[in-house]
């Protein structure tokens, strides 16, 4: 039940929205942050404020994995057991947590001070392991920091170990190959620059919105960045003019611009980092899209794990309001526009696109069939546009400095312009680096990356976050980009490249990819939610030295069902791992079955039933 507190910021929510369901998981949220949980109490009065029945909101609660159903202990501890984060040491973190707590996932101390469970990427996967306390993240973590954050909870509620606005590496990391000039990470290298509106506009923001508002056509605007030759930073990589130039220039209603800040694809932290340390330079692209397509409201939906991103977007939100660069006649320009922060609240699909759509709306997160494409029929049924974090971002720069200057980075004319790059895995220094398209993956592993760790030799890279086909250390020269990535046999994706070294069982890796798809699969199509299943079942059995003969067949027989044959591109994504580990390992999922036990870890291990995913 909601208390006098919450029940005062409830109109200002519901005003954020056109319909009333679209507060749906701000008040689901808003009930679990006064409670800790959502009760059946707390869900008929929620149901009462949006004119819904209790069911539709149990529906609705059921599909979100960050909203606790039943009473959990004072502090929540969720470790990521995604394969990035398993690489190099999940599994462990959850062995210290049992020796210091006496708690294995799924279980409350006695004391009802803490539960663990286990989670799926929280995009922290080069700072592993990891885990999450609540509202904050702990990072890097060793056995010694985890006592350390046990006790101080204990003793204050508090930990100082907790990460603040997120940077990684940090700035005194050197690189070999810094000879060119950063753009959206630029900002930040500057000593002391905090992302506040002062140090934006010292470095030069807001300028891109002062050339355009009031003073450009809005199709002049969308010319800039068609011929920027800038593509979609998600994962598509659509150019993202063209996408702005779908928008029907008549249409007599609402139109929006929704960010995409789900970042949820294993392997993916760079959002985080724009957001977190220069939040503005995301706004002043937001503006500029609204500008060019139409729209007079924004949504950036972020994922509820990101809750400290979620308040430094709301105080940089604020901060462009009281300077005049959101609201009424921005800038005397006759331009009005509005832009919320939306929570998600723990759900990968809810990434993409259309999936997102229906979650803003107060639904499932369940993907819509294509077409009608969003610009067509998006929020709320009016034209959307959707677009990540990061290219957004670009936009202001592509303004300020010509979309000539933006062609002349990279791999122009197909993939121009510089990507911010999430590495992590077995190597040196992982972390976020803004390159230009084009480098080599070598050049991203030896001069960025530091070379692989502890002296020991590559294996496998996957380079374009979880949904990415496994490529070889064969593929060390392809460019990064993407017709060179797609070229290799795999794609580009969100940029997070993965490194695994020599001593990585690839049935493992694929297992624990598995693990993920199938825990995170809508469950909409048949194909992809039973297929998970069965595949991830095939690959507990041959992990555990049980594996068949056929098995090999059957796991490509299966995939072949999937592919192409589901509602969204999760069904492809989900067999990569699968078919591209087989293409490349065959040979190791052979040994599995011969050696009746994984050769890496030397003994057969007890059979795991794959368990059911959530949401359906
Ligand atoms: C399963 C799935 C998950 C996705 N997750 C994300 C995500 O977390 N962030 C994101 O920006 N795009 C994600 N996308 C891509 C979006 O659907 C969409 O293409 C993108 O937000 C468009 O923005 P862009 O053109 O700027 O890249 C995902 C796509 C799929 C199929
Ligand atoms: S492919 Fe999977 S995630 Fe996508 S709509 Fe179908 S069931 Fe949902
Ligand atoms: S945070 Fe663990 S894989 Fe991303």
């Amino acid at each position: 039940m909601f208390s006098a507190e919450a029940k005062k910021q409830i109109p200002d929510i519901l005003k954020r929205y056109p319909i009333k369901a679209s507060a749906m998981l701000p008040l689901l949220n808003l009930a679990q942050e006064e409670e800790g949980w959502v009760s059946e109490d707390s869900m008929r009065e929620i149901a009462k404020l949006l004119d819904l029945t209790p069911p539709k909101v149990y529906e609705v609660a059921t599909f979100y994995t960050m909203l606790n159903l039943k009473p959990i202990g004072r502090f929540h501890l969720q470790v990521c057991k995604s394969l990035m984060c398993a690489l190099v040491g999940s599994d462990t973190l959850i062995q210290w947590i049992d020796q210091e707590l006496g708690i294995k996932p799924g279980e409350t101390t006695e004391d009802g001070m803490f539960t663990l469970s286990t989670v799926e990427c929280l995009a922290s996967c080069g700072t592993a392991p990891m885990m999450q306390v609540n509202d904050d993240y702990f990072e890097r973590l060793t056995h010694e920091k985890v006592r350390q954050v046990f006790e101080d909870l204990r003793t204050t509620g508090k930990c100082s170990l907790a990460t603040g606005p997120f940077r990684w590496p940090e700035p005194e990391v050197v690189v070999l190959m810094a000879a060119f000039e950063k753009v959206l990470l630029k900002n930040m290298d500057m000593p002391g620059y905090s992302g506040s509106l002062k140090d934006y506009e010292k470095a030069g923001g807001y300028q891109a919105i002062r050339t355009v508002l009031g003073k450009m056509k809005p199709d002049d605007l969308i010319d800039i960045v068609k011929k920027s030759g800038l593509r979609g930073r998600g994962g598509a990589g659509f150019p993202t003019g063209v996408k702005w130039g779908f928008i029907p220039k008549d249409h007599p209603g609402p139109k929006y611009l929704c960010c995409n800040a789900d970042e949820s694809e294993p392997g993916t932290f760079k959002d985080r980092q724009l957001m977190e340390r220069d939040p503005h330079q995301v706004l002043e692209g937001i503006i500029l899209c609204c500008y060019a397509i139409g729209a007079h409201t924004s949504y950036i939906y972020i994922r509820g794990e990101f809750i400290l991103g979620a308040k430094l977007l709301e105080k940089a939100l604020a901060e462009a309001c009281e300077a005049g660069y959101l609201g009424k006649n921005i800038l005397g320009s006759g331009f009005d526009l509005d832009v919320y922060v939306h929570r998600g609240a723990g759900a990968y699909i809810c990434g993409e696109e259309t999936a997102l759509l229906e979650s803003l709306e107060g639904k499932r997160g369940k993907p819509r069939t294509k077409p009608p494409f969003p610009a067509i029929s998006g929020l709320y049924g009016k034209p959307t546009v959707i677009n990540n974090v990061e290219t957004l971002a670009n936009i202001p720069y592509i303004v300020n400095r010509g979309p000539e200057w933006f062609m002349s980075i990279g791999s122009s004319p197909k993939s121009p312009g510089t990507r911010v790059f999430s590495l992590s895995g077995h190597i040196a220094q992982p972390g976020n680096y803004e390159v230009p398209m084009g480098i080599t993956m070598r050049e991203m592993l030896e001069d960025y990356g530091g070379g692989m760790r502890d002296g020991k030799k590559l294996k496998a890279i996957i380079p374009g976050g979880a949904s990415a086909a496994f490529l070889t250390e064969e593929h060390l020269d392809v460019k990064l980009d993407f017709e060179g990535i797609a070229e290799a046999g795999s794609m580009l994706g969100s940029g997070a490249i993965t490194f695994m070294n020599e001593d990585t069982c690839m049935v493992w890796a694929a297992e624990r990819l598995l693990e993920f798809f199938h825990h995170e699969s809508c469950g909409k199509c048949t194909p992809c939610r039973e297929g998970s299943m069965w595949l991830l079942q095939i690959l507990h059995r041959m992990e555990a030295g049980h594996g068949k003969h056929e098995d090999l067949d059957l796991l490509l027989r299966l995939c072949g069902n999937i592919e192409g044959q589901t509602v969204c591109a999760f069904g492809d994504a989900e067999i990569a791992p699968i078919t591209s580990t087989l293409k490349h390992f065959r040979h190791e999922y052979e040994a599995h079955i011969r050696d009746g036990c994984c050769p890496f870890r030397g003994q057969p291990a007890e059979l795991v039933g794959a368990g059911t995913s959530h949401g359906h």
